[in-house]
């Protein structure tokens, strides 16, 4: 590592030591060359304080009488010496802190105002993971522009979104704001989000600048305690971790942050190699970095610099532009450059990056573009963004499990007991990071059954139990509730504080006695349906065994009590399908599909084959599994030509038919597994997926091609490609229910 360093500090003393970027260019200054003078000009009149001012980022706060801002902070926008504020919306406050920096510093260079825009920004949309789940691309980039909309009417400019870390271990909270497990589908999520976010021209007032979070291995974090190390090999980094970020960069993203932990004792924050050698020199990333909240400041505690001077050091030349409310280059870059520690050359980058992406969001031509008070009342919370979440919201939910067809409930139930310590719950719909999104608005789930069903049904609530703690005093008023009921909703799961950052758990099966209530209330006979609140998967064993019919509905957002209402009652089919796995135990984790098969798998019966003594290998609910309302089967895979030569394209064609007695959608996946390999590779690879919808009884012929990039991977000397050899393809409507066939690579 030492060498990195080294190789970068020549670099920006004498220029880049790699070719020049390829990735998006600054619109003004490609297309006028307008922007990159106003830039240059810019730097040659700012003062070293002023460089390192546009290096900063601060946040504003909320109190309960609206945004303020820490005076400290407002003397240094002031005095030119902050250039980026967090956490500070609303077109009239965003615009009165702008004219400030506009109107009285030296240069009125404008603000950057950043936001944690997640899932939505006031019309919430389900958690990403829920979304995730839909397998709707298209949707998902509609929801990025829907959130981009409504944050742009707000003065934002910027969202510190997508977080694009993949996750395999559903103890870490932050699972929750992923796509989850998956790799190649994460990266197609990562793309749609980016593009949601930025339009196709961020000059654009309605759009914002992306951030791929957090670079990298975040989603490592050892036992799923959060912040914690990752210590991965550097083929995982480069086949599992970094593939999300790299297709970010390829989609255009503006800014990346740096994630808190390290990766082999070597922290995100002050990394040169992923920082610069990689992101700039191998991907060509153009844009503007960013670090996590007080990341360079913790690089004191994780031991890797002895004070906070040799942190913000070791951070500005590993690369890093923007310091997150640290004040660590506030504070130390001045002496530092003084004495030769920091090149100025390296500053010069710095700012020069973050006044481009100024001036990509015109910015400079017009910096209350995005501080419109008309425009903020027209598009927030407006009826079309909360049909599009509620609609988002339908599709992201996941039928588990739907024994002897209890779901939809019938609308014209005469009597339903609703149970569980979530029915009346109306933040925690919002899930966790809900942004801007106002609890107040949000409809119940208890409130949206007794609206669907209509005075005609006898709904009788009860919860039952809280979400956590042992007080079972609730239980006999639930069973009076659902003893003559004629079906029983049990609303159960995690609050939504319970993932997210920071929210880490050992035991992820229901919290406190939600799994007794369940079983005391199955024991009764009635037809009896979960939905399931949460932000990670849950080892639902118990629950299984115990309920004939499982909904998985995740935070759905600000029209989720009414989304749940319209899948529970057959207005709308589910059809969302896991991107994480389900383990039936927490001590299976790490637990996902494409694993590798061992020298010894698992064989029946077989001691001495990998396996556990206490639990099946298999998960409860396997990644890309998810019922509707009717049934599909696979039928005919043919694979052709059955060999080609390397390089060449194979066919492969399955014929889909709903053999239930109601039209339905299906998310059809395509697998690949290369047999044998110069390297071991795992025993399956999302390769390709199709939604399809179909009426009873039809039937359709899919079609996926399998190109030389589908069988890629990082051969054992280090470059990527395929090797000859033989492939198996696997096509179904989950990773466990497939079809096979086979093809085989030539040599050529
Ligand atoms: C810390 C989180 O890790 C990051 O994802 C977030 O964007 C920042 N805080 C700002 O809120």
């Amino acid at each position: 590592m030492g060498l990195y360093r080294w190789l970068l500090i020549v670099a920006v003393m004498v220029g880049p030591l790699w070719p020049a970027p390829v990735g998006a260019q600054p619109a003004a200054s490609t297309s006028e060359g307008a922007g990159e003078t106003r830039i240059d000009r810019l730097l040659e009149r700012m003062t070293l304080d002023e460089k390192i001012g546009q290096m900063t980022l601060f946040t504003s706060t909320w109190a309960q009488t609206g945004p303020t801002m820490d005076p400290a902070y407002l003397d240094h926008v002031r005095a030119g010496r902050c250039g980026a504020i967090f956490n500070a919306m609303t077109a009239s406050y965003t615009r009165w802190l702008q004219r400030i920096a506009v109107e009285e510093t030296r240069l009125g260079i404008p603000l950057l105002f950043g936001y944690d825009v997640i899932h939505g920004h006031r019309t919430i949309f389900p958690i990403p993971l829920a979304e995730s789940c839909s397998w709707d691309l298209a949707a998902i980039e509609q929801s990025a522009r829907i959130a981009a909309i409504e944050a742009a009417a707000e003065g934002i400019h910027w969202t510190f979104a997508p977080m694009v870390d993949i996750a395999r271990d559903p103890r870490w909270g932050r699972i929750a704001e992923g796509a989850g497990e998956d790799v190649w589908l994460a990266c197609r999520i990562a793309e749609a989000r980016v593009r949601g976010f930025q339009g196709t021209d961020l000059r654009r007032p309605d759009t914002i600048a992306a951030c791929a979070k957090h670079f990298a291995a975040y989603g490592a974090a050892q036992a799923g305690r959060d912040y914690h190390t990752a210590d991965v090999s550097e083929r995982t980094l480069e086949e599992v971790y970094l593939p999300p970020f790299e297709a970010c960069v390829k989609a255009g993203v503006r800014t990346v942050m740096t994630a808190f932990n390290e990766i082999a004792g070597h922290p995100c924050t002050a990394h040169p190699y992923l920082l610069s050698d990689l992101l700039r020199g191998r991907w060509g990333f153009t844009g503007m970095v960013v670090s996590d909240y007080t990341a360079i400041n913790e690089l004191v505690p994780h031991g890797y610099a002895a004070d906070e001077a040799e942190a913000g050091r070791r951070a500005v030349l590993a690369g890093v532009d923007m310091d997150m409310q640290g004040a660590v280059f506030l504070t130390h870059l001045r002496r530092q450059v003084e004495r030769g520690e920091v090149p100025m050359a390296r500053l010069d980058e710095a700012v020069r990056r973050i006044l481009t992406l100024k001036e990509e969001l015109g910015l400079f031509d017009d910096p209350y573009r995005y501080c419109d008070e008309a425009r903020e009342k027209r598009v927030v919370f407006s009826a079309r963004h909360q049909a599009a979440a509620r609609a988002m919201a339908r599709r992201s939910m996941v039928l588990l499990k739907n024994d002897g067809g209890v779901l939809p409930l019938r609308p014209n139930l005469r009597s339903l007991a609703v149970i569980g310590p979530l029915a009346e719950a109306t933040v925690d719909l919002l899930g966790n990071w809900h942004a801007a999104g106002d609890g107040s608005k949000v409809v119940s789930i208890l409130q949206a059954v007794r609206e669907r069903v209509g005075p005609g049904c006898q709904v009788r609530f009860a919860k039952g139990c809280e979400v956590e703690g042992h007080d079972r005093s609730g239980f006999r008023a639930a069973l009076a509730a659902a003893r003559d009921a004629e079906a029983v909703l049990l609303v159960l799961g995690e609050r939504e504080n319970m993932s997210g950052e920071a929210a880490s758990r050992v035991d992820i099966d229901l919290p406190g006695v939600q799994n007794e209530l369940a079983e005391a209330i199955a024991r009764l006979g009635r037809p009896t349906a979960a939905v399931l609140l949460n932000g990670r998967p849950l080892a639902l064993t118990r629950l299984h065994a115990a309920v004939p019919a499982i909904l998985e509905a995740w935070f759905p957002g600000s029209l989720g009590g009414r989304a749940v209402a319209d899948v529970v009652f057959g207005d709308h089919a589910p059809s969302g399908k896991l991107t994480v796995t389900f383990p039936r135990h927490v001590g299976q984790i790490p637990i996902y599909y494409s694993m590798k098969n061992t020298g010894r798998p698992l064989v029946a019966d077989q001691k001495y084959t990998s396996r556990y003594l206490d639990c099946p290998n298999t998960p409860l609910y396997p990644f890309g599994h998810g019922l509707t309302y009717t049934t599909f089967a696979y039928s005919d895979l043919q694979v052709e030509p059955p060999v080609v030569d390397g390089g060449k394209s194979v066919t492969v064609r399955v014929t889909v038919r709903n053999t239930g007695s109601r039209e339905g959608e299906e998310v059809v996946q395509c697998y690949l597994r290369d047999l044998a390999a110069s390297v071991t590779r795992p025993v399956k690879e999302l390769r390709g997926f199709r939604r399809l919808r179909l009426a009873p009884g039809a039937s359709a012929t899919i079609e996926f091609t399998l190109g030389a990039g589908d069988l890629s991977f990082r051969r054992a000397d280090g470059t990527w490609g395929w090797e000859p050899g033989e492939f198996r393809v696997m096509v179904g409507g989950s990773s466990d229910l497939t079809l096979e066939g086979s093809f085989h690579i030539r040599d050529n």
